[in-house]
């Protein structure tokens, strides 16, 4: 068993259960949208060939892949995720795959002693989840050589990522995350590090020196068609949140926040499916000696 802070625990639950299962039905759709912003900063801000990297949060383990393309067969890849299942389909892609300088272990990345000596550590939206940011950021600092960069994508405020805003304003005119539920949250949750100063302050607090946030505003494709998309936000992000934790309360109504939903995104429609910006920060910083 592996050991996790007990602050996490419920986020674990979480990743490892039901977003998992989500994650996995919307996969290429994510993947593809996440990667334009990952691409961006991997362009920014490459690993050097030869780099031992680390990929922080690294869910099926596709950024692992391609960081270990970018480091060459001198570099290696190891992507840690505090979700099993994340880390069992990562494994078995990358053994598939033949990528021979690739390793996935299961860890949270908040209190689990990391291998040391890494030159680079990257994450995709994987590091916005930590119940105490300070001692997951602290620990990767750690595990990186000093001097080493870190590199991380994560999501800008929620106002900037206007199909994930108006989704959940139309929604909580039907329903309200309730104070309560059985059902796991996903600890501080993804705008947990859309404050500039916010992040920027849990980087020093963690040893890390020349933090620099750079704004990157990409359109992504929510979904094929206007059905896709609208099924893709009532299931994940802020809006799928509040429907999954009111539960039967929003079930009971779910035809009539769908056709809302819909009303929404439809703005978004055109030739190429449902398609809108998103915004997210490509933060960069120095593992201080
Ligand atoms: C939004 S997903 C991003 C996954 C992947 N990086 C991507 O871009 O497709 C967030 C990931 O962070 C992982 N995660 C959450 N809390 C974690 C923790 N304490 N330690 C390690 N990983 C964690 C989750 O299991 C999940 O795979």
């Amino acid at each position: 068993m592996q050991r996790v802070s007990s602050a996490n625990e419920e986020a674990i639950d979480a990743w490892n259960g039901v977003l998992f299962d989500r994650f996995l039905q919307y996969r290429d759709i994510l993947v593809t949208g996440l990667g334009a912003h990952s691409d961006r900063a991997l362009q920014e801000v490459p690993p050097r060939s030869g780099d031992r990297v680390l990929d922080i949060g690294c869910g099926f383990g596709d950024t692992t892949q391609q960081l270990a393309g970018l480091v060459g067969d001198e570099g290696a890849a190891l992507g840690v995720d505090a979700a099993p299942r994340f880390i069992e389909l990562a494994r078995a892609e990358a053994e598939q795959a033949g990528v021979g300088n690739v390793r996935f272990e299961v860890a949270d990345v908040e209190i689990t002693e990391l291998e040391r000596g890494f030159d680079y550590a990257f994450g995709r939206m994987g590091t916005m989840f930590f119940a105490n940011p300070v001692a997951a950021h602290r620990n990767v600092r750690r595990a990186l050589e000093p001097g080493g960069r870190l590199c991380t994508v994560v999501w800008r405020r929620k106002l900037d990522n206007e199909w994930l805003y108006r989704a959940e304003q139309v929604v909580e005119e039907f329903v309200t995350e309730p104070e309560e539920s059985d059902e796991p949250t996903c600890g501080p949750g993804p705008f947990a590090l859309a404050d500039a100063d916010t992040t920027s302050q849990i980087l020093l607090s963690a040893g890390f020196t020349d933090v620099a946030l750079r704004r990157c505003d990409l359109p992504i494709r929510i979904g094929r068609d206007l059905d896709q998309a609208v099924e893709l936000v009532m299931a994940l992000g802020p809006a799928g949140e509040v429907i999954r934790l009111a539960g039967e309360e929003a079930e009971r109504i779910r035809p009539e926040i769908e056709a809302a939903v819909r009303g929404v995104l439809c703005e978004f429609e055109g030739p190429d499916g449902v398609v809108s910006t998103a915004s997210s920060w490509i933060v960069t910083a120095t593992a201080a000696a």
